[in-house]
C-alpha cells in the first residue's frame, strides 16, 4: 500500500528517487515526499499532495535537490487525510508548516505497512516530551527510533532493534540519521521491501521495478531484520546485532516488461499479454518426455505422496485471487473428489476453524504481500497444516513461507486492475486439479492426456477473444453511463461473473454485482429496471437453459441482456440482445476465455468515462494492511 525507494551512490539522488516512486506509483497515489541529505548537510524534505507529478514539478524532475543520498515515499492514506502534513517522509524533530524544507531533526524516514499499537507508543512518546505534527502512525515510529537512538547512543542498528521489538504491526521502514550522512537504514516485517546494488550504487524499493533501470542484482531483506546502505556496501543484521549473509538473486525479467509498450494503459498490455504468460504458466510446469507429456511438479517439491496425503483443500486468497479459488473449487472437486472450502483470508484468519491436519491450505496472492493472506498462511502452519501458494512476485513473503510455492510467470503487473495474474492463477489451480486427479485415480491416460492439451489450447484460444475487442468497444460505449450492472450465471460462471463484477466496479465506479442466476429472484430481482444491463455467462451446457431462463426473468422486468457463450450456441440470440462468443474449450476451464470480453467490458467502459485505468480511486496495488 504506499511504496518507500532510497538512494546512496555516486549520483543525484532525488530524480533517481522519482524515477522508482513513479514505478511504484501504483501501490499509492494520494501523496508523494522525498527527503535528500547533501553530504554532512542536514536532509531537505518536499512533500505534496496528489500524484507524484507534482511533487516532481516543485523540484524540477529532481534538479533543485542536491544530494546524493535519499528516501522517497508515494502514499496510501492509512492513518490520517491525504495532505502534506501526513505525507512521508517524517521527522523525528520538530517541525514548522507541513514539514517541507531542510530539517534539523536528528532521525528522517519514510514507511509502508501498519502500526498496530501506535497510539499506545505517541501517549508513550508525548509524556518524553515529543510532538506531533501529523495524525500517521509513522510519524510514532520515527520518534519512537530516535528515542532508543538517544537514549542506549548504541547506534542507528541498536535503535532499529530496540523500535522493532517495541512495535506491532507491519513495516517496510528507511531512515536516515543526521550523525550518519551518506547512508541510509532500513528495517522490515510483514511489508515488502527489496535492495539492489551495483558497483557503486545501492538502492531500496518497495519491488522491484523501481530499481531494475539500475541493477538486476538484488537481496530480500527478511522479517526482522535490518541493513546498513553505504554507496558500495550492504550489510544485514539480525534482532541481536548480530550480522547476516545474504545471497544476491539474479532478476531474469528486464525493466520493458514493466512498461506500457505502446499501449495506452497497463490494463491494456496486460490483457494482451495473457496468450504469452498463460502459455509460459503452462511450460514451466507441463513436460513433453518425447513419447508423452505429463505435469510435473518437482520445481516446487509436490510430490506423488504428499497429494496421496491430502484428504481436504482449504483455498484462502482476496479479491480476484479469491475469485480464482471460487473456480479452482468447482474444477478440484469435480476432478479430485477432494472436499475443497474457500474462503476470503479476512475471514479464514479470524474464524475458530477446526482445520483437518490432512488437508492441504492453498493461498492464492499476486502479491505475495497480501496481509490477510499472509495471516491465513502463517495460521495453517501453526496449526501443523501443509501449505502451498500459487504467487506472482518470487521471493515475496507468501512465496517464502509456504512449503510449496507454485509460481506463475505473469511477469510485473502494474495496473491495480489484476488480468494477467489472475489467468496464470487460473491456470495453476487446473493444473493442480488435474495433477491431483490422476494421483487419485479418478482421471486415466486418455483423459490425462485430453486435460493436457485442452490446458495447451487455452493461449491461442485467448488470442481468439481479443480479436473480438471492437465489439465490446462499441458495446462498452453504449453502457458507460449505466448506474447498476448484474453479472449472473451458476456454478463455475457464476465464479467467472465474481471476477467480472470487480473489474467492472474497480476501474469503472459503476456499481455492479455478481449474483448466482438462481438467487436473484429471492431479493436482488427487485433491483431490475428499464434498460438495467444484465450481463449472463452460459459456458456450461447442464447449467445454460437454467441460467438463460434467469436471465429471461430479468429480461422480462425490463433488462437488456448481454449473454456469454461458445460458438456454436447461436440460439443464444433469439433470448440476449448482445452476445459474445468463445472458442469451445473443455468446460473447466472455460473461466481463462470468458473472464477475456468482461476485462475488456470493464476496460472500455472506463476509459469512455474518462477514468484513470490503471490507477482507480481508493485502491493500491498491493495491500499490505488489514
Ligand atoms: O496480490 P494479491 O493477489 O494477494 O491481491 C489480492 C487482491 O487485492 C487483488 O486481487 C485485487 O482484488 C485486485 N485489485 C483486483 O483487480
Amino acid at each position: 500500500m504506499c511504496g518507500i525507494v532510497g538512494y546512496v551512490g555516486n549520483k543525484q539522488a532525488a530524480p533517481i528517487l522519482l524515477e522508482g516512486l513513479s514505478k511504484l506509483e501504483y501501490r499509492g497515489y494520494d501523496s508523494a515526499g522525498v527527503a535528500v541529505r547533501d553530504g554532512e548537510k542536514a536532509a531537505v524534505v518536499v512533500k505534496t499532495t496528489g500524484r507524484l507529478k507534482n511533487l516532481s514539478e516543485k523540484i524540477d524532475n529532481g534538479k533543485a535537490l542536491a544530494g546524493t543520498c535519499g528516501i522517497g515515499h508515494t502514499r496510501w492514506a492509512t492513518h490520517g487525510v491525504p495532505s502534506r502534513e501526513n505525507a512521508h517522509p517524517h521527522v523525528s524533530g520538530n517541525c514548522t508548516g507541513s514539514g517541507s524544507g531542510e530539517v534539523e531533526s536528528l532521525v528522517v524516514g519514510v514507511h509502508n505497512g501498519i502500526i498496530e499499537n501506535y497510539q499506545e507508543l505517541k501517549a508513550k512518546m508525548e509524556r518524553h516530551g515529543y510532538v506531533f505534527y501529523s495524525q500517521t502512525d509513522t510519524e510514532v515510529l520515527i520518534k519512537l527510533v530516535d528515542y532508543y537512538y538517544k537514549k542506549y547512543q548504541g547506534g542507528p542498528i541498536d535503535a532499529l532493534a530496540k523500535t522493532i521489538v517495541r512495535v506491532r504491526g507491519s513495516y517496510a521502514l528507511a531512515v536516515m540519521f543526521k550523525d550518519h550522512p551518506g547512508k541510509i537504514f532500513a528495517a522490515r516485517k510483514d511489508s515488502p521491501m527489496i535492495i539492489g546494488k551495483n558497483d557503486s550504487e545501492v538502492f531500496l524499493a518497495s519491488d522491484v521495478p523501481a530499481i531494475l533501470n539500475h541493477t538486476r542484482d538484488v537481496y530480500y531483506i527478511g522479517n526482522l531484520e535490518m541493513a546498513e546502505l553505504s554507496p558500495k556496501e550492504v550489510s544485514f543484521y539480525n534482532l541481536d546485532g548480530d550480522k547476516v549473509q545474504k545471497e544476491v538473486t539474479t532478476i531474469e525479467w528486464d525493466a520493458e516488461a514493466a512498461e506500457k509498450g505502446g499501449f495506452e494503459h497497463f490494463m491494456m498490455k496486460e490483457i494482451h499479454e495473457q496468450p504469452k504468460v498463460t502459455m509460459d504458466t503452462l511450460k514451466k510446469y507441463i513436460k513433453d518426455d518425447g513419447k508423452k507429456k505429463h505435469i510435473d511438479f518437482s520445481d516446487f517439491g509436490l510430490t506423488k505422496e504428499d497429494i496421496e496425503g491430502f484428504s481436504q483443500i482449504y483455498i484462502a486468497a482476496c479479491g480476484s485471487a479469491w475469485h480464482v479459488g471460487m473456480q479452482a473449487q468447482y474444477v478440484m472437486e469435480e476432478l479430485t473428489d477432494i472436499p475443497v472450502r474457500v474462503e476470503l483470508a479476512s475471514e479464514f484468519r479470524y474464524r475458530k476453524n477446526k482445520l483437518n491436519k490432512n488437508a492441504l491450505v492453498i493461498v492464492i496472492s499476486q502479491s505475495g504481500e497480501t496481509a490477510d493472506s499472509l495471516a491465513a498462511l502463517r495460521l495453517a502452519k501453526e496449526n501443523g497444516i501443509k501449505t502451498l501458494s500459487i504467487v506472482n512476485v518470487v521471493g515475496s513473503s507468501i512465496a517464502r513461507e509456504t512449503d510449496y510455492c507454485m509460481y506463475t510467470v505473469a511477469g510485473p503487473e502494474i495496473s491495480v486492475a489484476t488480468t494477467k495474474a489472475y489467468s496464470c492463477q487460473l491456470i495453476c489451480a487446473f493444473l493442480l486439479a488435474v495433477e491431483m486427479g490422476k494421483v487419485k485415480g479418478l482421471i486415466d491416460d486418455k483423459k490425462y492426456a485430453y486435460y493436457i492439451e485442452e490446458l495447451l489450447s487455452i493461449p491461442s484460444k485467448i488470442e481468439a477473444c481479443l480479436e473480438n475487442k471492437e465489439r465490446i468497444q462499441w458495446f462498452a460505449s453504449k453502457y458507460s453511463n449505466a448506474r447498476d450492472i448484474f453479472f449472473i450465471g451458476r456454478g463455475i460462471d457464476y465464479a467467472i461473473c465474481l471476477e467480472g463484477s470487480l473489474k467492472m466496479k474497480e476501474i469503472s465506479y459503476i456499481h455492479s454485482e455478481a449474483y448466482a442466476a438462481g438467487e436473484l429472484k429471492h431479493g436482488t430481482i427487485s433491483l431490475i429496471e428499464d434498460g438495467t444491463l444484465v450481463v449472463g455467462s452460459l459456458t456450461q451446457a447442464d447449467l445454460y437453459e437454467k441460467t438463460l431462463s434467469n436471465m429471461m426473468e430479468c429480461k422480462s422486468r425490463g433488462a437488456y441482456l448481454m449473454g456469454i457463450t461458445t460458438f456454436g450456441k447461436y440460439d443464444v440470440e433469439d433470448s440476449v440482445n448482445f452476445a459474445v462468443y468463445i472458442p469451445k474449450v473443455d468446460e473447466h476451464f472455460v473461466g481463462n476465455l470468458a473472464i477475456i470480453p468482461l476485462q475488456l467490458l470493464g476496460y472500455y467502459i472506463s476509459v469512455s468515462r474518462g477514468l484513470d485505468v490503471d490507477k482507480p480511486r481508493n485502491l493500491a496495488k498491493s495491500v499490505t494492511v488489514e
